[in-house]
């Protein structure tokens, strides 16, 4: 629970949800409301709702709802309090000062498993133990004080000290084995250098070991997937990133998480790493959050270049043309900065080229153009690159170069353009169809009974009629959702929806019945004669439930007077029907 509600809701006032989202994702305006592509699923119709009346956005296809703290919390994977602080800042609040008590997660145990394992890791090699890895380090330029700031440690030749420490914490081995810290009885990391990996958030949730010293092992060794770790859902240094992508406005997308370490030492922070992975859907979704202004760095060798191409092309499908800084082979960010240093780094980087200008070079590269037909063909390719843009500026800029460097005619050129252009699909904004809520296939009492809670948010006295007719609700969720509301009701006098997320925001046992409520076909105002037909509905309800309760016990029952007595009960339940 949190101290200072007023103060939230004071900021929620001040700002609105319709600039704070429509900074983050294009919003069109329909009706009095606007919508845009909902983030929290993978989607290309405008789906959610974002209701300036309200203050609240709703998505009629995953159900994500909520207030403006809710959507910068989820979009930007940041905590209820950062979350309050961007805000508060951007009208002048200050949230300093206020407390709030840390979210309970059901991983928060092995969250301290992995907690506890950095700290251990860091104190061997800061110990006499860890001198040769420490050396290992400094021949490498990270000195102790990138060493804090990665959380950089050591496992030990010992193969079963980290077990043993975390088991007299009272960890079990099966959970130990779950989460990728041990492996039977014993450590899985054995003498390497522990890189901490981070999630979205910040918290480390696996390592990555490497070796020191000249033995024949795996570079790497990286946790497996685990319910806390899935690499695909995460983007090293994504949490640093966060912050520094808004300032740059750009982020660098490395291969290597030692490449984010090192551009770290030039005071390059806008940085992730995909360690050793293809582009994953959410993957691209982070890095949309950090900037639309990507710029790829990975190395130089022919897996890199090819790895630069795919993911290259999978962001410009997604509309988002990267740059591309392209290193000679077979460098990566981490050798080419230590080789040339901090300005001939930079350098590259404000030179960064456009990706279809990365990408025609590439092409050219392995072309004959002593050949007549590799030349067209090397033409051709070239218009199709081009005609994946959208800037008509550049399409003519690529061109205009072609019709010269090879003396065709531009009009030549264009006329293949269009007929490509033509081929394609294109999706106007006029087309799209606005989705309308879908009304499920709940069955009539649950309907009548969600309908109800609906109206409780926007009409008083049915909150003050659930409260003194007793309704009964059959759910556990339902009868804390509308207890909280009556409670909510009688402290601030009133049920602002869009506040009412903020107090409901950690309460999980409501919080998906909530939404559910929210994003749900239903109707806003009433009148108590209205009202007072659901409630009929919802009382009978009860009564089903109650006849069916006591026919089966009937069943059970042996003394055939008390057979009598429940026949008697149910027969004046059926009567009130
Ligand atoms: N990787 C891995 N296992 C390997 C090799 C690489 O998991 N055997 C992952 C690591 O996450 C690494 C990324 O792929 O960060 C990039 O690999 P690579 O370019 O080989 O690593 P470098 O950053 O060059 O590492 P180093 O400079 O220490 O050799
Ligand atoms: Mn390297």
């Amino acid at each position: 629970m949190f101290m200072n509600n007023d103060l939230a809701n004071e900021i929620r006032a001040k700002v609105d949800i319709v600039d704070i989202i429509g900074e983050r994702i294009p919003l069109v305006a329909r009706g009095k409301n606007l919508f845009g592509v909902c983030p929290f699923h993978d989607d290309s119709n405008p789906s959610m709702c974002v209701s300036r009346e309200k203050q609240i956005y709703t998505c009629f296809s995953c159900h994500a709802t909520g207030n403006v703290f809710t959507f910068l919390m989820n979009y930007e994977h940041i905590d209820f309090k950062t979350a309050l602080k961007q805000l508060g800042d951007k009208v002048g609040i200050n949230t300093s000062g206020i407390h709030i008590e840390k979210k309970v997660s059901k991983y928060d145990k092995l969250y301290d498993a992995y907690n506890f394992s950095v700290k251990y890791f860091q104190n061997n090699l800061s110990s006499p133990v860890g001198k040769k890895a420490k050396e290992y380090l400094k021949k490498r330029g990270i000195d102790d004080n990138v060493i804090k700031e990665f959380e950089i440690g050591l496992s030990l030749e010992s193969r079963d000290d980290l077990t043993k420490l975390l088991t007299s914490k009272n960890y079990d081995l099966a959970t130990l084995n779950r989460i990728g810290l041990s492996s039977d009885d014993h450590d899985i990391y054995i003498d390497r250098i522990m890189f901490p990996l981070y999630d979205v958030s910040g918290q480390t949730v696996g390592f990555s070991g490497r070796i020191y010293k000249d033995v024949d092992m795996n570079k790497y060794l990286n946790t497996k997937e685990t319910e806390i770790f899935k690499k695909g859902e995460m983007l090293y240094h994504y949490h640093i990133a966060r912050d520094e992508c808004r300032s740059k406005n750009s982020v660098i997308v490395m291969e290597g998480f030692m490449d984010v370490i090192r551009a770290s030492t030039i005071g390059i922070r806008n940085t992730v790493a995909l360690m050793g992975t293809a582009l994953t859907k959410e993957q691209i979704s982070l890095l949309k959050r950090l900037s639309p202004n990507i710029i790829l760095c990975l190395d130089g060798d022919d897996p890199g270049v090819h790895a630069t191409l795919s993911i290259g092309e999978t962001l410009l499908k997604e509309g988002l043309e990267p740059k591309v800084i392209p290193l000679p082979n077979p460098e990566d960010p981490d050798s080419y900065i230590i080789k040339n240093g901090k300005d001939k780094f930079i350098g590259l980087l404000e030179n960064a080229l456009n990706f279809s200008d990365f990408k025609i070079n590439k092409l050219k590269e392995s072309v004959n153009f002593r050949s007549d037909e590799e030349t067209s063909n090397y033409i051709n390719k070239v218009i199709e690159e081009a005609s994946k843009l959208t800037d008509p500026i550049r399409i003519e800029v690529i061109l205009k170069r072609l019709a010269k460097e090879f003396d065709i005619g531009y009009n030549t050129l264009e006329m293949r353009l269009n007929a490509l252009n033509t081929k394609k699909e294109v999706k106007q904004v006029a087309d799209i169809t606005i989705p309308h809520k879908k009304s499920s296939n709940k069955d009539k009492y649950i309907k009548a009974m969600e309908q109800v809670i609906y109206f409780m948010f926007y009409n008083d006295f049915a909150i003050t009629q659930v409260e003194r007719e007793h309704l009964v609700f059959p759910t556990e969720a339902m009868r804390s959702l509308t207890s909280e509301i009556i409670y909510y009701y009688n402290k601030y006098g009133s049920v602002n929806i869009a506040d009412f997320y903020t107090y409901i925001q950690d309460k999980e046992n409501i919080l998906t019945l909530y939404n559910e409520i929210i994003a749900g076909d239903y109707l806003e105002k009433t009148t108590k004669d209205e009202l007072f037909l659901y409630f009929k509905v919802i009382r009978e309800y009860g009564r089903k439930q109650e006849i069916n309760r006591l026919t089966n016990l009937m069943k059970k029952e042996v003394d055939p007077l008390e057979q009598a007595k429940i026949v008697e009960r149910i027969r004046k339940l059926r009567l009130g029907e």
